[in-house]
């Protein structure tokens, strides 16, 4: 694949080696952005779109950092807004890989909105991203598995790959009754 004009002065990625497990706390993330008068919608809250964007940015480089490949958005699921974010927040997105497939990983995703006038922190919605990492072909790709390091941890894995399983399910049948 030929480098793009921006990679032309950037060390060539290392792709993970598969056979060596990552756990999530090495590739969680958190990004944070002021909110400014560009990102408002016509009431003055910050325009969901604007969210998802950020969303699927910063979720993504969970997975670039479990995988240190391209990756591309397969799925976003619920995206419910429980409270609205405001001009003059700081909206931040923590992520950390809550699942991994053979090539996909599923990046669980919180989003609060912190008022800097008084710190206060409002939940604004949560989601999962999944994401497949691509090879030089563009195709889809195995990744290292995800290791948990707590009961917990191993809980959220299981949890997440048992709500997978469903959802896939779920797809098939509207995919068959729908199409
Ligand atoms: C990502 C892409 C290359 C995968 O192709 P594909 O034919 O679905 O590949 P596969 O069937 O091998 O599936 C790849 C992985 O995705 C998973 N997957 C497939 N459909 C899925 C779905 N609806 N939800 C979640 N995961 C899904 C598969 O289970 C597999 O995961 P695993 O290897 O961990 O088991 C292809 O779908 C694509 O290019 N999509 C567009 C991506 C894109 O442009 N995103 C930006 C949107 S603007």
């Amino acid at each position: 694949m030929q480098s793009p004009f921006w990679n032309v002065n950037r060390p060539a990625a290392v792709p993970a080696d598969i056979n060596v497990p990552k756990t999530a706390a090495e590739t969680a993330s958190t990004t944070s952005r002021l909110m400014e008068v560009l990102d408002s919608n016509n009431h003055g809250n910050v325009h969901g779109g604007v969210i998802m964007r950020m969303v699927d940015e910063s979720a993504a480089i969970v997975a670039i950092k479990h995988s240190r490949r391209p990756v591309v958005t397969k799925r976003i699921d619920q995206f419910t807004f429980i409270a609205p974010a405001y001009i003059g927040d700081v909206v931040h997105i923590h992520c950390q890989m809550n699942y991994v497939g053979r090539t996909s990983m599923e990046v669980g995703v919180e989003v609060m909105a912190e008022s800097l006038g008084t710190g206060e922190l409002r939940r604004i919605c949560s989601s999962q991203v999944v994401y497949v990492a691509l090879d030089e072909n563009r195709q889809p790709t195995p990744v290292p598995p995800l290791q948990a390091t707590t009961p917990e941890e191993h809980n959220r894995i299981q949890r997440a790959k048992a709500k997978r399983d469903r959802i896939l399910q779920l797809e098939k049948e509207l995919d068959a009754e729908f199409k």
